[in-house]
């Protein structure tokens, strides 16, 4: 039964706490970088995220607790553009590296990644997140004014393109040019604000939808990221769990279908490419990065996806289309 003195200090500091109340915190399981909790409060429950220092993974990796300012300016951000899409934050200890926001009840709400691994497979909500995303993105593009409040560049370079793009690159050293050209042209991109984690275990499925998670890598950069980041997750399942190919494969086109409309800031194509650079790479960083999926434990699968990236890198298709095309015929051909 944890209690904790400086998360019971925060609360009744910001109200959500009676003054000499105080209350249990139950951990909620599955995060890596940051101590989460639920509580009961007078006022119904509420879920209490504290970024650590170091990430819970296999290799030493320290992020700057100063992240969890960026996922509660992400959340506030997104929340007037997709409502309950997003948990709404009700409290900042920016000190304290850390915030409150509304809980959804996991009896209602389950974790995508779980539902997608047992073959509960919901393809319409796959449109549902997809057309989410593209509202956030497309509310999003070309504000001076939002790209101001994520000074994260350096973050999303230690989080995101050095473990997965810059250390992939340099396991491949074959492929270090276009890895590499790929992260510093991502790097250098301010399009729209993008959320750096869109992973299954970052979606709750729920009754009005889904519910978009743990922005810690928020950054204003290019979009394309975010779409390749939940390609990627979606394309790698069927090597997961082969059964449910077809359902993951549709699901990742209802995805691209929904999102695709969205895209006004500048030509569905161009981004749709960069997304498709962003995903070849990424298949093969969740093999070869510092943060490999966990799920892909058996060498004949890390050899497959090790061996279908990297023909997707030396030659990308133009389309996130054509490359689940081709993600699907090298499936087959196992
Ligand atoms: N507001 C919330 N309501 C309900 N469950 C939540 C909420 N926030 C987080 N969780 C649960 O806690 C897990 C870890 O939270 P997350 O923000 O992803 O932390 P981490 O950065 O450590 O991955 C999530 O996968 C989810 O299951
Ligand atoms: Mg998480």
């Amino acid at each position: 039964m944890p209690h904790d003195a400086v998360i019971m200090q925060t609360l009744r500091a910001g109200g959500l706490l009676p003054p000499d109340a105080d209350a249990v915190l139950e951990p909620l399981t599955g995060g890596v970088s940051s101590e989460v909790y639920w509580l009961e409060t007078p006022n119904g429950p509420v879920c209490v995220k504290r970024a650590l220092g170091k990430l819970r993974v296999a290799a030493d990796w320290r992020a700057p607790v100063e992240r969890s300012h960026f996922e509660v300016a992400w959340l506030r951000t997104a929340r007037p553009l997709v409502g309950k899409g997003v948990p709404e934050v009700l409290l900042e200890d920016r000190d304290a590296s850390l915030f409150v926001m509304t809980f959804f009840d996991p009896a209602t709400h389950a974790v995508w990644k779980s539902e997608l691994a047992a073959g509960r497979i919901d393809v319409a909500f796959a449109g549902r997140l997809g057309a989410m995303l593209g509202r956030i993105h497309a509310g999003c593009a070309g504000s001076s004014e939002i790209a101001e409040q994520f000074p994260t560049t350096a973050l999303f370079e230690d989080l995101r393109l050095d473990p997965y793009l810059r250390e992939t690159a340099r396991r491949h050293p074959d492929l270090a040019g276009r890895l590499t050209a790929l992260a510093d042209r991502t790097a250098a991109s301010r399009i729209s604000l993008v959320h750096g984690d869109v992973s299954p275990k970052n979606i709750l499925q729920g009754p009005e939808g889904p519910v978009l998670l743990d922005a810690e890598c928020a950054w204003y950069g290019d979009p394309a990221f975010d779409v390749a980041f939940c390609s990627t997750h979606l394309l790698l399942k069927p090597v997961w769990k082969p059964a449910h190919t077809a359902a993951y494969l549709e699901s990742l086109a209802t995805f691209h279908a929904a999102y695709r409309p969205a895209v006004g800031w500048e030509p569905q194509a161009a981004l749709e490419t960069r997304a498709a650079e962003l995903t070849a790479a990424l298949l093969l960083a969740r093999v070869d990065g510092k943060s490999p999926v966990e799920y892909l434990q058996d060498e004949a699968d890390r050899a497959f996806v090790r061996g279908a990236a990297r023909r997707l890198i030396a030659e990308t298709p133009a389309s996130l289309g054509e490359l689940a095309q081709a993600w699907a015929r090298a499936l087959e051909e196992r």
